[in-house]
């Protein structure tokens, strides 16, 4: 535990950016989901084309247009993919009209494979199965009305989880909700990486009970990135936990909390938002059996709220009073991250970017502290800092920005870009 990290280099912004510079079917479908997800809700929902056309159209890879046009108006969102593991993928879409769920998928043109749910719906979540490790597949999806409505999307990718030896890269944002604008630049940004799979702190929408927006405001403006890349997502508060999010993620049960692994590192996903996280709780209890199991080299937790922040108005009122400086609820998790040796936490919440230095018990420990990252500037109206720093600040930025992480073997490297792709942050770990 003393040793976790054997080196640290925490360097300036200026002596880095040169550095950043220099750098930059055996298948089965689950038809019992596909089949299942509709509900009358879905049934009453309006259709809302218009909208999503014209961002999916503005946003649209040149040699896809042709094949992405639909003319029937039957899609509503997608494709987009969830979870990913060595061997399997789950993708998803959503229609106006209850109809069939195909995917034809394969190493190479044409797409010699097709995976298809039983039954009519208009969520349609499709597991690829016994697909090979760290390999790159092609995919379209497809989908016909009783009445011969149709729509057929572009050919697009995606690549099954690394090995476990393997360098990989992930993106870390959050917080993208109420300005679609502003999330549709870090997600291209995003893209741009090309990493293996993204994490987002949460509050992907301003109203988790307004179905539109999780259209509009989440998965229309991601559409490059997420046809492409598995997004996971942590439950943010503005996402209610209504059933919405439930209908269009997909990832291990109960969904709200999950955990994955992904090369020589684990990723537990946790729900900050349940008033009870103490020892007694049940996601305590699972994210401590999560932990313990856990043989991965790399560990890291996302939830949405931080436990330690220097936000100027969201605990206390700085220009008055003294702030708790954190959520004091999910700071119930920050004994079982000391005691499993986590590495870096990821939070939101606050529309902020801020790095702590390494925490154990209280104090800097440069050892073996875990580190927190909030990335909560994903697009939503940004906030301000305290006017005083705070005991554990690395670094803090107000601008929309992401993560982007890079692990190969014994070394994480971590930059942070604005969303006009300044360098604002660089940390490296070695084990
Ligand atoms: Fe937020
Ligand atoms: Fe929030």
């Amino acid at each position: 535990m003393a040793t976790r990290h054997s080196a640290w280099f925490l360097a300036g912004l200026a002596g880095l950016l040169a550095l950043a510079l220099a750098s930059r079917a055996v298948a089965a479908a689950t038809p019992g989901d596909a089949a299942g997800r509709e509900t009358a809700a879905e049934a009453q929902t309006p259709e809302k084309e218009a909208p999503i056309a014209k961002t999916l159209k503005k946003k649209e890879p040149k040699e896809n247009l042709q094949e992405t046009k639909d003319p029937s108006h039957l899609l509503v969102v997608g494709p987009y993919l969830q979870h990913s593991t060595q061997s399997t993928q789950v993708i998803c879409w959503e229609t106006t009209q209850p109809a069939n769920s195909v995917v034809e998928w394969d190493e190479q043109l044409p797409l010699n494979h097709k995976t298809e749910a039983k039954g009519a719906a208009t969520f349609h979540e499709i597991e690829l199965r016994g697909l090979k490790t760290e390999t790159a597949y092609f995919y379209r999806v497809w989908s016909r009305t009783g009445s011969g409505r149709a729509f057929v999307s572009g050919v697009y990718t995606f690549q099954t989880a690394v090995r476990k030896e393997s360098p990989f890269a992930f993106v870390v944002f959050g917080d993208t909700r109420s300005f679609p604008d502003n999330f549709a630049r870090i997600a291209d940004a995003a893209y741009a990486e090309r990493p293996n799979f993204v994490l987002h702190t949460g509050d992907v929408v301003t109203k988790g009970p307004e179905k539109d927006q999780w259209v509009n405001e989440f998965l229309a403006p991601a559409a490059n990135l997420a046809r492409r890349v598995p997004l996971y997502v942590a439950i943010g508060n503005h996402e209610k936990n209504d059933a919405w999010y439930y209908k269009y993620v997909s990832y291990p049960s109960p969904e709200s909390y999950y955990s994955f692994d992904y090369g020589d590192a684990h990723f537990a996903i946790l729900d900050s938002n349940e008033k009870d996280l103490g020892p007694q709780s049940a996601q305590y209890q699972w994210l401590e059996k999560d932990l313990a199991k856990s043989k991965a080299l790399w560990k890291f937790t996302a939830h949405h709220h931080p436990p330690f922040d220097s936000d100027s108005d969201d605990y206390g009122d700085t220009d008055r009073e003294k702030s708790t400086q954190g959520d004091l609820n999910v700071r119930a998790f920050v004994p079982l991250y000391e005691e499993y040796d986590v590495d870096i936490c990821w939070v939101g919440h606050i529309h902020t970017y801020e790095r702590t230095w390494p925490i154990r018990e209280g104090k800097v420990d440069q050892d073996s502290g875990v580190i927190y990252i909030q990335t909560g500037g994903g697009g939503a109206p940004l906030e301000q800092f305290a006017p005083t720093r705070s005991w554990f600040t690395a670094k803090v930025l107000r601008n929309y920005e992401y993560c982007y992480v890079t692990i190969a073997g014994e070394t994480l490297r971590m930059m942070a870009y604005d969303i006009d792709g300044r360098l604002v942050d660089f940390l490296e770990l070695r084990k």
